[in-house]
């Protein structure tokens, strides 16, 4: 089964996407990690997008078509792939139409996740990452255990905030989302594989949600 977890920044995709890998051994394919490993490696590729995410704007279509080919090409296997944060464009949503269909696989499911502004700033202004694993938590739904030992990995760990986790940039990419991501709602509702779940309910309620719609 392969799904797109669509929502606008801080809806929940990478908190959802990781619970999925975890039950049902899926492979979570997000490209925003992908654009940070690429900028902590210090690759070309990296330099050019940093700045660029930082300011919370989108990073060229091709350059993350380019990601999702390569991952999608390197023979992994699993329960199925889960897109996280991409397509964000009309046209990352063809290209991964061709490629998909190039590799003879469907889509099965694109989730999109409801949240509302207020929500969003609140939770990303709160959120921290496990430096070992990537373990998401949030200050006030999720603190970072006072040991420092994440829950995840069970390592003594350097929690991290995002670059991008700032006020301003947050405005650019809220906009960014609603400017050129969201067309993508009306694209997949009329392709048939639309399901809108409400993404303000807690973690286990969303992951139900998620669970049931994968289950139809
Ligand atoms: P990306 O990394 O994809 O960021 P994003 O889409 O802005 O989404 P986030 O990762 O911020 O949020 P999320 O929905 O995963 O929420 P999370 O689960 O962490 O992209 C970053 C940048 O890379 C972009 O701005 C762009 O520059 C570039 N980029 C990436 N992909 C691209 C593409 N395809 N095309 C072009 N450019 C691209 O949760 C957020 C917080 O809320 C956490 O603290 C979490 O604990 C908490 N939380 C989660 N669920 C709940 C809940 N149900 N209740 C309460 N709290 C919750």
């Amino acid at each position: 089964m392969n799904i797109i977890l669509l929502g606008p920044p801080g809806a929940g995709k990478g908190t959802q996407a990781r619970k999925l890998v975890e039950e049902r051994d899926m492979i979570q394919l997000s490209t925003g990690d992908m654009l940070r490993a690429a900028r902590t490696s210090g690759t070309e590729m990296g330099k050019i997008v940093a700045d660029v995410m930082d300011r919370g704007e989108l990073v060229t279509d091709e350059i993350v078509i380019g990601l999702i080919r390569e991952q999608l090409t390197s023979g992994k296997t699993g329960g199925g792939y889960i897109f996280d944060g991409f397509p964000r464009t009309l046209a990352q949503a063809d290209a991964l139409g061709a490629l998909l269909a190039e590799l003879n696989e469907n889509l099965d499911r694109v989730i999109e996740m409801q949240v509302d502004d207020d929500a969003l700033v609140a939770r990303i202004t709160a959120r921290s990452t496990c430096g070992n694993c990537g373990e998401v938590y949030n200050d006030n739904t999720k603190p970072i255990p006072a040991d420092h030992v994440c829950s995840s990995c069970g390592q003594k760990a350097q929690f991290t905030r995002r670059a991008d986790d700032n006020e301003d940039s947050l405005k650019t990419r809220l906009l960014a989302y609603y400017k050129q991501t969201s067309p993508l709602i009306g694209y997949y509702y009329a392709k048939g594989d639309l399901a809108s779940i409400n993404g303000l309910a807690s973690m286990d309620t969303v992951a139900a949600s998620i669970s049931g719609v994968l289950a139809k």
